[in-house]
Formats: structure tokens, C-alpha cells, sequence
């Protein structure tokens, strides 16, 4: 047993912060939380106490929605909407992940700059091909980094050498499960890029290996108007986007996240809470593609999970601290613009989504409740707090590292219970 001492802060829910001033939490040699106190609890025995002193400490960030093959493109082409933006900047960028030697390079910095931004666990999209995807497999487990890794399914509407076909999907998902089977904290997910992209014999070929296999799925979900226009016309007899994947057994009948939701309402948004299909709000993204102010509050108010993502390179970074600053920033511009109808997000909500309600997806994973796996990060925030730092609360430093801080400021990583190096 080790025992840290620091200013602890986590959100076991939503509406608020639990704080422990110079706490101490307890963490067993299998990485999961024991305990956290005020004082030390008399009579508890463990190993070593290591003293962060007047630091922050805080559960690791997960980022439930985020496109690898994208990293080169991040902060660039960011003057279209979804479509033309694709078919311009995307697909191109997507392609050379034929090049394994290529992947190789772009994917060991993409997962080097998730663990320098402090996120320990990512639900990522690859590519269509299968070599490149098991590379990117390998880049998280020797990091010791968790991730959900999508092998992508998509046979049309795009350059031929980003496609792949049903069958070659299928035997690409066989071969990225004998990769991961070593690996503990890396598993698959199913992913369908969107509906435009993939066929019928595509979307049942992936529904059925989901109800076949129960892993969970990932796609995108009305994000964009002319997006959900293409796709009432290619799949004229769905109700709602939503429908379109639920036809096809891939909303919802295994663990599912869908990104973006910003036209979400009515019938899809009844599917969503009656399916229990998760929200990932991803607003640097939608902000950066002019897609839409996604209806947060109106998610939470009817009951949907809500998850944040970094969508990079929709988003241009990928530090989950930013997201949360836009996560509360666009709603409280949606606050104003519906004249105060939804209310704003909170610091904690917002805290939330991208610790505990994230870390769902990969088990007991983003609060310090015992049984929780210790994933966390040590924040040095003194230099944002030169003259006052005894005068400002724990939560005011928390506020302000998110909003001013970097990864200048987060000083040891813990995934599972180990202090992660940069890969
Ligand atoms: N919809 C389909 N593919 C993508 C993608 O790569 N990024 C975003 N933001 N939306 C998509
Ligand atoms: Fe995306």
C-alpha cells in the first residue's frame, strides 16, 4: 500500500467537488484507491507516504472521442464545414496511414502528446487499415496507457485507398483482437466512421459482430446540417440519424458513444435515453467546423450520459482542460442566446464528464471513491498563484490551472496506479 498526501479533488458526482485540504489516499499494489481522508486513519498500515506538499492532485483526464491519424492536422484547415473539410484536409491526411513506417512516427507522438496534456485513457478512431491500427495498439500499451482503439469501417464516399470492405473490416478486427490480447489496458471498439461513409452491408456486418461480441461502438451523430440531410437521403425509411445506426443494431445494444449530437432532439433524443447511448460533447470541434452548439443541458436535464471529447483535428488540441473551458463557455453562450431558457454548465459538471463519466468506458476508472483505480495527475500550479497561494481555495486553483494552466504545470501521471513516463 502507498499512501499520497496532496490536495486531493475529485467529483464522485456532478454537482460538486469533494476536497480533502492535505488528504491522504491510500492506493493497494494493484493500483485501485483503498481510501481517502482528512487524517490518517490510526492503525492503517502501508509501505511509503509520498507527500506532494501543497499540490494538486486530481483524477487523470479521459478523452472519449478523439481521430489519431488527424494529429498531423491539428490547429491547421480549420475554414470549412464538415464535408468539404473531410473530403479537402481529412481523407488525404488518413490515406499515407497506408505507410506503417508513417504511422509509426505520428502515432507514437500522438499518444507522447495525450500523456504530456495528462490524458490517460482515450476512446480513439484509426484508420481502415488494420497494420497502422495495431501499431497505434502497441503505442498505448508500451506507454501503459489505456485506450478503446477503433479499427475504422468505411466503403464508400471516400478515396479508394482509404476504403476498406466488410470482409477485410472483419478479419481486421480478428487480427487487432489477437494484438490487444496482451494487452490489458487496450481493447477494441466498433466504429463505423458515419453513415455516409459506410453501406448497408457494412453497418449489418458491424452490428452483427457487436451483438455477436458485445464490444462497445463509437460513430458520429448529427453534427452538421448537410450531414443530416445526406443522411436521410441515403437511408430514406430511418426515423432520425439515430435511427440509421439503430437499424443496424448499433445504437446502444452494447456500450455506445456517439460524438457531437448537436441537432440532437425529438425522436433521436428519446432513442438516445431509451437506448442509453452516451453524448460525446466535443466543443472545440464544433466551434472550429462551425457545426452547431451542442444542447447540453437539455442532455442532461433528459437523463443522457454526457462525455467530453477532443475530436482532434475537428478540435485543435488535446488537452481535456481546454475542452472543459469550452465545454462551459459555449454554454453560456447557448445560456444567453435562449435567454437564460438552459441553464449554464459548471466547473464540476464539466470536471465530471471528463473524469468520472468518461472513465466509465474503461472501467472503475476517473473518481478516488475506494474501489476506483488510481489514475491521477499532480498538478504544480504555483506559478499561476504567485502572491496568495495559502489565500485561494483548493477549487479556485483547480479553476484557474484549467483555464491558465498547461502541461507545464502537471508534474506526475498515474494510470492504473503506476507513474506513467513520456512515451
Ligand atoms: N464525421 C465523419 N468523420 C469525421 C471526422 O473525422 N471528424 C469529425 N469531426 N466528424 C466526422
Ligand atoms: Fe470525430
Amino acid at each position: 500500500m502507498t499512501i499520497y498526501q496532496a490536495n486531493i479533488l475529485f467529483t464522485s458526482s456532478p454537482t460538486q467537488f469533494e476536497v480533502y485540504e492535505r488528504g491522504y489516499i491510500a492506493v493497494d499494489e494493484q493500483g485501485v484507491v483503498q481510501g481517502v481522508y482528512h487524517s490518517l486513519p490510526d492503525g492503517l498500515i502501508y509501505d511509503q507516504l509520498v507527500d506532494f506538499g501543497d499540490k494538486l492532485l486530481i483524477p487523470a483526464m479521459n478523452d472519449l472521442h478523439v481521430h489519431a491519424p488527424q494529429f498531423c492536422n491539428m490547429g491547421i484547415a480549420m475554414d470549412m464545414q464538415l464535408i468539404p473539410w473531410l473530403n479537402t484536409y481529412v481523407f488525404p491526411e488518413e490515406a499515407k496511414f497506408a505507410d506503417e513506417a508513417y504511422a509509426e512516427t505520428v502515432y507514437h507522438s500522438f499518444v507522447s502528446e495525450l500523456w504530456r496534456q495528462g490524458t490517460m485513457r482515450a476512446a480513439v478512431f484509426a484508420t481502415s487499415h488494420t497494420p497502422a491500427t495495431q501499431i497505434l495498439a502497441r503505442s498505448f500499451a508500451d506507454a501503459g496507457m489505456g485506450a478503446l482503439i477503433g479499427l475504422v469501417g468505411m466503403d464508400r464516399h471516400a478515396p479508394e485507398n482509404l476504403c476498406n470492405t466488410p470482409i477485410s473490416w472483419v478479419s481486421g478486427m480478428k487480427a487487432l483482437v489477437d494484438t490487444m490480447a496482451e494487452m490489458p489496458l487496450v481493447k477494441p471498439i466498433i466504429t463505423p466512421r458515419f453513415i455516409p461513409s459506410c453501406t448497408p452491408e457494412m453497418l449489418q456486418t458491424m452490428g452483427e459482430m457487436a451483438q455477436q461480441t458485445t464490444l462497445p461502438v463509437q460513430s458520429h451523430l448529427s453534427e452538421n446540417q448537410q450531414e443530416i440531410a445526406w443522411v436521410q437521403e441515403l437511408e430514406p425509411a430511418s426515423t432520425c440519424y439515430g435511427d440509421a445506426y439503430h437499424r443496424y443494431g448499433l445504437f446502444g445494444d452494447t456500450p455506445t458513444l456517439m460524438a457531437h449530437c448537436c441537432y440532437t432532439e425529438g425522436e433521436e433524443l428519446r432513442l438516445m435515453r431509451e437506448q442509453n447511448v452516451c453524448v460525446v460533447h466535443c466543443p472545440t470541434s464544433n466551434c472550429n467546423l462551425a457545426s452547431g452548439i451542442a444542447p447540453v443541458r437539455k442532455f442532461l436535464q433528459a437523463g443522457l450520459n454526457v462525455v467530453l471529447g477532443s475530436d482532434i483535428a475537428g478540435g485543435h488540441h488535446l488537452s481535456m482542460f481546454r475542452v472543459m473551458q469550452y465545454a462551459v463557455q459555449m454554454s453560456k453562450l447557448q445560456y444567453v442566446s435562449s435567454n437564460g431558457q438552459y441553464p449554464f454548465l459548471t466547473l464540476s459538471e464539466v470536471f465530471y464528464m471528463a473524469t468520472k463519466a468518461g472513465g466509465a468506458f474503461f472501467g472503475q476508472v476517473g473518481s478516488f471513491e475506494p474501489g476506483y483505480t488510481f489514475d491521477a495527475l499532480v498538478i504544480d500550479d504555483l506559478c499561476l498563484s504567485p502572491h496568495s497561494i495559502d489565500a485561494t481555495s483548493p477549487i479556485h486553483r483547480l479553476e484557474r490551472f484549467i483555464y491558465l494552466g498547461d502541461d507545464r504545470h502537471i508534474q506526475h501521471r498515474f494510470c492504473q496506479g503506476n507513474e506513467i513516463n513520456q512515451p
